[in-house]
């Protein structure tokens, strides 16, 4: 095995982890989520999405959220743009990397963004071409790399080809999102080696929700093959509103827990994370779906 001695962590828990919550989260408490994530050690944060309020109404304090952090030095914040008009309204916020999100599935591309495949590479690619210009990092998100809540199976041909586009239109680097949750090792990892044709492996995060309970499995797959940046949720938190049934991305706890005890450096404090995540359960009033969590604060209480 050649495993990384180091991995990047993205927490995607204030974006990808609320997006979906029905009761109102108010910007102050993500805005002290962001900075507890900090304090952790998080160095990459997906703040949050500059999409329509109609369609995912828990983002419309998008600006709001953006111009009360206390920003750090070395700490990259992340926000989604699918269109120009998202990324017009973002660029007052100064995103330090702007994400374009799109699918290897027909069906789920128009679900989520209302446009096919290639329609979506129209609407990316100035978007791609601004933040370039502004000196703004681009990541592409790559939904439905196994599998797809409307279509079933996704070959890796599909991913591959997505990352192509991804790649004509200027993405620096892409997220391999098992959206769903129902990969397993080998489907993940014919889905990376599919985007490996594209992009180098330093370019490519891991991003597993964790539906089937195989998303820390899916992750040693993913770092056997090299890859040393993956996405993970605060608490477990999350979900896509246009993914029937699909639940959060496999908690960052777990992948710290994981990589710590492998001799893996996160440069994250596992107790301060843990508090991060109480912190947002407390407000969610919620049980955290982190084991580690969980077993961390029994102990802390025992
Ligand atoms: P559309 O309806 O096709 O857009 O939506 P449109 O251009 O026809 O505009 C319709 C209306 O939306 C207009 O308003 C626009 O102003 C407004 P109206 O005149 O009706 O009042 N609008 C916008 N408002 C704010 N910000 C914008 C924007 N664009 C248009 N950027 C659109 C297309 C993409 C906007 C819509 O489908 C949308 O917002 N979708 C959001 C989907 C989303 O956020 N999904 C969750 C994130 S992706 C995810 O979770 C997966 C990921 O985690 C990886 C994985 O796990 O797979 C990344
Ligand atoms: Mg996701």
């Amino acid at each position: 095995m050649n495993l990384p001695s180091f991995v990047q962590l993205i927490d995607v828990g204030p974006r990808d982890g609320l997006q979906n919550e029905k009761q109102p989260v108010p910007a102050a408490v993500k805005i002290e989520l962001v900075h507890r994530l900090e304090a952790a050690g998080l160095t990459e944060i997906e703040v949050t999405s500059f999409v329509s309020p109609k369609w995912v109404p828990q983002m419309a304090d998008n600006a709001q959220v953006m111009a009360g952090l206390q920003r750090q030095a070395g700490v990259r914040y992340s926000v989604l743009t699918p269109n120009l008009q998202g990324f017009e309204a973002a660029l007052q916020s100064k995103p330090d990397e702007i994400v374009v999100f799109g699918a290897a599935s027909e069906a789920f591309s128009h679900k989520n963004i209302n446009c096919s495949i290639a329609e979506s590479m129209e609407r990316f690619a100035p978007v791609v071409q601004a933040a370039l210009a502004a000196g703004i990092a681009v990541r592409g998100a790559m939904s439905c790399t196994v599998g797809c809540p409307y279509e079933g199976d996704v070959a890796p041909e599909r991913v591959g080809y997505l990352a192509k586009l991804m790649k004509q239109i200027g993405v620096q680097r892409v997220d391999v999102a098992d959206t769903i949750g129902v990969g397993t090792p080998l489907k993940v990892q014919r889905a990376i080696e599919a985007t490996l044709a594209h992009f180098d492996v330093a370019h490519i995060c891991g991003h597993f929700h964790d539906t089937y309970g195989q998303a820390l499995a899916n992750t040693l797959a993913a770092l056997e093959m090299g890859v040393w940046n993956f996405q993970s949720s605060v608490a477990g938190l999350g979900g896509c509103p246009y993914a029937k049934g699909a639940t959060g991305n496999v908690a960052t706890e777990e992948v710290v827990y994981l990589l710590h005890g492998m001799g893996i450096d996160t440069g994250i404090d596992l107790d301060r994370l843990v508090d991060a995540g109480a912190f947002i359960s407390d407000f969610l009033q919620r049980k955290s779906n982190s084991r580690v969590a969980t077993a961390l604060l029994n102990k802390r209480a025992g």
